[in-house]
């Protein structure tokens, strides 16, 4: 199955990702992770990608379309793969649908988690992350036992950079012009499904896989 998570920044993307990759065998294809692992490479990929990523604009379509024709080749992507962040805009959904159709496959499900924007700036800024497992947090939604420490691996939870409040605003501003675009593109291919994702975490993750299975 190829899954496409849609909804705006803060809306549960990664959170419900993970939680399906914990059940299926389908890894989680993240873009905004891969292109934050290039930036801690300190590859040419990455130091690109952070002039973008810092102000809160999209990374340029060329490159992560590149990045994902890339990794969906690997072998862990045959079963199928769960899109976190990608497609962004109408030439990616595009990009994305001519290479699926030449390697014989399409997507099944677009799911938009639905969010409105006043209750995004409280989950951004109080989001903190593990810099080394990628586990989630929130200062108050999600607390880890341990302030400041990764109940998982036990290393430093850190605050992303572009989880500032002027860079939140203009990632918002982005996703309506650039990003909501796609859920018209989906709902014509009647591949657009919509989880309330205003409800609790285990509310929402129902909601995701009475869609799925
Ligand atoms: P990316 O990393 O993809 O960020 P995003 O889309 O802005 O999404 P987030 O990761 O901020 O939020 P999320 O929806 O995953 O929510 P989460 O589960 O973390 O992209 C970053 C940047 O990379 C972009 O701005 C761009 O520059 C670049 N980029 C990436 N992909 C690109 C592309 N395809 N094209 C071009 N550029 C690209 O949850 C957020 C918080 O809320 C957490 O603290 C969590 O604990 C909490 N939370 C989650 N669910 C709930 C709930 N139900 N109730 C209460 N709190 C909740």
């Amino acid at each position: 199955m190829i899954i496409v998570l849609l909804g705006p920044p803060g809306s549960g993307k990664g959170t419900q990702a993970k939680r399906l990759i914990s059940e299926v065998k389908w890894p989680q294809l993240s873009t905004g992770d891969m292109l934050r692992s290039a930036i801690g490479a300190g590859s040419q990929l990455g130091k690109e990608a952070k002039s973008f990523m810092d102000r809160g604009a999209l990374v340029p379509d060329s490159v992560v379309v590149q990045l994902i024709a890339d990794r969906t080749r690997n072998e862990d992507c045959r079963a199928g793969f769960v899109l976190d962040g990608f497609p962004r805009t109408l030439p990616q959904a595009e990009a994305l649908d001519q290479m699926l159709a030449t390697r014989g496959r399409g997507i099944d499900h677009a799911v938009l988690f639905d969010v409105p924007d006043a209750d995004l700036l409280e989950r951004l800024t109080g989001r903190r992350t593990c810099a080394k497992c990628g586990a989630m947090y929130h200062l108050q939604a999600a607390q880890p036992k341990k302030q400041g420490i990764c109940d998982q691996c036990g290393s430093a939870l850190i605050q992303r950079e572009d989880d500032r409040a002027e860079v939140i605003k203009k990632r918002l501003e982005v996703y309506h012009a650039q990003t909501s675009p796609l859920i018209e593109y989906y709902k014509k291919q009647e591949k657009l499904k919509t989880v309330n994702a205003t409800q609790a975490p285990d509310l929402v993750f129902q909601a995701f896989k009475k869609i799925l299975y």
